[in-house]
């Protein structure tokens, strides 16, 4: 191993926490330059990357016309306290609310923040403040960010564990996840049974969340990603979410919407929202709205939930929220949706992804499952009889990726995958949007060297 690298993974050992997510891998990956949809270790070997930083660059890897506004925003108004204004925010936050003003008709506003976490933080801080209930609806396998108020909405307990009593748990939903569905139905034949269940909670009072007489819910709000990432980019079946909706409007439960990893046209659409005929009442965003650059993220909300006098100043804030250099960003990526519709061309490239991995799947009998909408994909890693979950395989595929040691006509190369999933098993693909055909094709040759390598069926 290179001395340069040695060094760095003693100090990582020595001087970093390892409470983050870095020593997953063994050894941690250390990389060194990046472009496009390819990372660079010391070596300059190139690995294409599946994941792009778990879908925040969306864009590809110092893209130049996002990377430009930076450089030029770091030379004008690079930094500014958020108890000022500046142009790129209010116009910023115009762009997001004409969005939903022109194509859904409903008035809204933006706050923003730093990270996604934070922004679901105040999205919560939103819904209290409307709904004045603590409690939230939250799916299985819902993934809404580390902090101790999105950890109570995030339904893994291994987040919780360590951290004492969460009195505002969320009441936890199982997530339409047709090929392990939770209720053991078969999509073709079930008519959405998992949504008959939720609608079962309302029937008593002694479902534990509805008070017949009073016409309340014990519940502000269902959070929902609505295609599930973390938990392994999972598309719900058709009219699920819109059942769901309608079930929420009823009882007067508010929608909030996770963007933060679907967000950006990840799913062919600017909000994954869109593809399931819904309107949420909250969306929160984060991620690739800056394209990995100066981190931004926030929310958009309903004008009755967030009009200045339900929501007066001070209601929320932070340091770096709506940071000059962010907003600077974001603006520039808004701007690149506005002048070219990405719908077409993110739906065409990942037609083309998924058909490739469809092949993919005929060819391997551990691989049970393949799906997605846009370009967020899944592969789904199994035993030889394509459904027992095998986190083991998984696991090899994603050390053995980081090695940067593939080689492909004459040329090395490493892959970056991810692996969600309830059961860990699960390859959740969130390539660059801007990536060729050619790059899928070696992404194909390079999975299927690695799953050889892997001693697969
Ligand atoms: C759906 C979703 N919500 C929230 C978060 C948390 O965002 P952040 O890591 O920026 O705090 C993430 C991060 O992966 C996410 O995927």
């Amino acid at each position: 191993m290179d001395k340069k690298i040695i060094e760095i993974l003693a100090k990582n050992d020595k001087y970093c926490s390892h409470g983050d997510t870095v020593n997953y891998a063994d050894p941690p990956k250390v990389f060194e330059n990046c472009e496009g949809s390819f990372l660079f270790d010391e070596n300059k070997t190139p690995y294409l990357d599946w994941q792009m930083w778990y879908s925040a660059v969306n864009f590809g890897y110092k893209n130049k016309r996002i990377a430009d506004v930076l450089h030029k925003q770091v030379d004008t108004l690079p930094q500014l306290a958020s108890q000022y204004l500046h142009k790129e925010k209010v116009d910023l936050a115009e762009i997001i609310c004409k969005y939903m003003e022109e194509k859904y008709g409903v008035k809204g506003r933006v706050h923003f923040n730093v990270g996604g976490a934070q922004a679901v933080e105040d999205s919560l801080k939103v819904v209290r403040n409307h709904t004045g209930k603590t409690h939230q609806f939250a799916f299985m396998g819902g993934y809404h960010g580390r902090t101790l108020g999105a950890s109570a909405i995030t339904s893994s307990y291994r987040y919780r564990r360590r951290f004492g009593n969460f009195a505002d748990r969320a009441h936890f939903v199982p997530y339409p996840y047709c090929f392990r569905c939770p209720y053991g139905m078969k999509v073709e034949t079930c008519d959405t049974y998992c949504h008959k269940q939720f609608e079962q909670l309302f029937d008593t009072e002694y479902q534990s969340v509805w008070d017949e007489k009073a016409k309340q819910s014990e519940f502000g709000a269902f959070y929902i990603e609505p295609m599930q990432g973390t938990g392994g980019y999972i598309v719900p079946p058709a009219g699920y979410m819109k059942k769901l909706q309608e079930s929420l409007k009823k009882r007067n439960i508010l929608l909030v919407a996770d963007e933060i990893q679907m967000g950006v046209y990840r799913t062919g659409k600017l909000w994954s929202w869109e593809n399931f005929d819904i309107i949420p009442d909250i969306f929160v965003f984060g991620k690739a709205i800056t394209n990995g650059l100066n981190p931004l993220s926030g929310i958009w909300a309903r004008e009755e939930l967030i009009s200045p006098e339900k929501f007066p100043p001070g209601s929320t804030h932070s340091t770096f929220a709506s940071n000059p250099l962010g907003t600077a960003v974001a603006l520039e990526v808004m701007n690149m949706t506005l002048e070219k519709d990405f719908e077409p061309h993110v739906r065409n490239r990942g037609a083309y992804f998924l058909k490739r991995i469809q092949e993919l799947k005929s060819r391997w009998k551990c691989i049970g499952d393949v799906s997605g909408l846009g370009l967020a994909l899944r592969i789904e890693l199994c035993e030889s009889d394509g459904f027992k979950a095998s986190r083991a395989l998984a696991d090899r595929m994603f050390n053995e990726g980081l090695k940067g040691d593939i080689m492909i006509d004459g040329k090395q190369y490493g892959l970056v995958l991810d692996i969600g999933g309830y059961e860990k098993n699960v390859i959740t693909l969130a390539p660059s949007l801007l990536i060729s055909e050619e790059e899928i094709d070696l992404g194909i040759k390079l999975f299927e060297a690695l799953l050889k390598r892997c001693g697969a069926e």
